[in-house]
């Protein structure tokens, strides 16, 4: 595997790819990796002839109180891992690379309407931040297709849009959430749990799969949403949001709608989870 500090090098790497005739898939990551991200790299590789990972913690993305400095930074053993599984390239830039003009003064990104509700109404700035990275990423890249987690969905469906709206020739690929043996979804984060939190983590999943139940039961998406929270709330979690939505996150009208999952983001202490459950799924 390649690893690329710079702009530069990697176009090098790609103008050869691209002589080739090889297609390249893409996989952005913020590191620290887990299964989750590897089963990206393996289906971007489904698709593609060359698959390319990016590391970078994306400052822009991170409001002033959140964990931008604590963020876990694994570089040597992230690209171990990623050679392990037979990635063909890493992007590992720094944040002059990636803000060559700094962070405050370069050109923004706001993907209006679908970031105001859910996290982007917990976390004011945040999808505007990602959209900005994922657009220089997409930029400096140029893939055919990016795999995106479906464990990030509101993520998902804001790039999806980006791209569709700004014209990307990229192809976006959901890949399914990757959960623990007990169903806590993969993250970074959770290695913040301390504790009792990691067992008390495991309510998310069933509060999911009972918001799940209840849905195919025909309880009303209002009823279901108040039980979910007080049982997050008794589980000891302060809940940001728990609600049943549509695939394109507008509210539902009834629970009995095909295509509808519900979404949950929750803090233990300091630690923020989010995790979510399409209702089609078995
Ligand atoms: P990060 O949290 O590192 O996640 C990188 C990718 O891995 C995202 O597409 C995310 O949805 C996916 N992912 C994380 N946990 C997963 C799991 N348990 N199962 C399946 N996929 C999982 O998301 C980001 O980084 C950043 O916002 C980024 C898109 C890189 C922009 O900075």
């Amino acid at each position: 595997m390649q690893t690329h500090d710079t702009l530069a090098s990697l176009r090098a790497q790609l103008r050869q790819w691209r002589r080739e005739g090889a297609s390249v898939g893409f996989v952005p990551t913020m590191g620290n990796l887990h299964a989750g991200h590897f089963a990206l790299v393996e289906l971007a590789r489904k698709h593609a002839d060359k698959v390319v990972a990016s590391i970078f913690v994306n400052p822009t993305q991170f409001g002033p109180n959140e964990d931008y400095a604590l963020y876990p930074r694994t570089p040597q053993r992230d690209i171990d891992a990623l050679a392990a599984h037979k990635c063909d390239a890493l992007f590992l830039p720094d944040v002059e690379q990636m803000y060559p003009f700094g962070t405050m003064g370069c050109v923004q990104m706001h993907v209006p309407g679908i970031t105001d509700i859910l996290c982007g109404a917990h976390r004011p700035g945040h999808f505007n931040g990602v959209a900005q990275v994922v657009a220089r990423l997409f930029n400096m890249v140029q893939p055919d297709l990016a795999v995106f987690g479906r464990k990030d969905y509101q993520q998902l469906q804001v790039v999806r849009y980006m791209a569709r709206e700004m014209s990307f020739p990229v192809e976006i690929i959901p890949a399914p959430t990757l959960r623990e043996p007990d169903g806590l979804a993969m993250s970074s984060r959770n290695q913040y749990l301390q504790g009792d939190q990691r067992q008390t983590a495991t309510h998310i999943h069933r509060t999911l799969l009972f918001m799940r139940d209840a849905a195919r039961q025909g309880l009303p998406v209002r009823g279901i949403e108040d039980e979910a929270l007080s049982r997050l709330e008794a589980a000891g979690f302060d809940v940001d949001y728990v609600e049943v939505r549509r695939a394109d996150l507008s509210r539902p009208r009834s629970p009995d709608e095909p295509g509808l999952l519900a979404l949950v983001a929750a803090r233990l202490g300091r630690t923020r989870l989010i995790d979510n459950l399409a209702f089609d799924d078995a």
